[in-house]
């Protein structure tokens, strides 16, 4: 499962236009986006942190593929987060079942930055999806 929710109006921004960085907690390479590659893949909205950080190997789960049907792709967006696409009813919903919340809280697959900033994110130890099928 994968892509954007068909349920939900989208009326957000698209990808970024101009290049930038996301810098990630306890990764010492910051992630270079460049606006023409993307979207990188089909998970979560076009663009988005959860987009970027897949791409570059960066582990984040994401149970239902980026459809906003859960919360497991929950990060802290620690910088940057006012160039990123508002929360709209369905992620701050979303979000209202994710532990340890704080206002810097987005879900990576509804986040997409514009390019205009530089993003920080960290992405919580802990997971709410802690079985997953390769533990089998
Ligand atoms: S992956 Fe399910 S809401 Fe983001």
């Amino acid at each position: 499962m994968g892509g954007v929710n068909p349920y939900l109006k989208q009326t957000a921004n698209g990808p970024a236009q101009q290049p930038f960085r996301v810098r990630v907690a306890g990764v010492q390479q910051p992630i270079e986006v460049a606006p023409q590659d993307l979207p990188y893949g089909r998970d979560g909205l076009p663009g988005s942190l959860l987009d970027i950080l897949l791409h570059h190997g960066v582990e984040v789960d994401h149970a239902c593929g980026g459809v906003v049907a859960c919360s497991t792709c929950h990060v802290y967006v620690k910088k940057g987060g006012a160039s990123c696409r508002r929360a709209e009813e369905a992620e701050e919903d979303m979000l209202d079942t994710a532990p340890a919340l704080t206002p810097q809280s987005r879900l990576a697959c509804q986040c997409v930055p514009d390019g205009s900033e530089e993003i920080e994110v960290e992405i919580p130890s802990w997971n709410r999806n802690r079985i997953r099928e390769d533990e089998f």
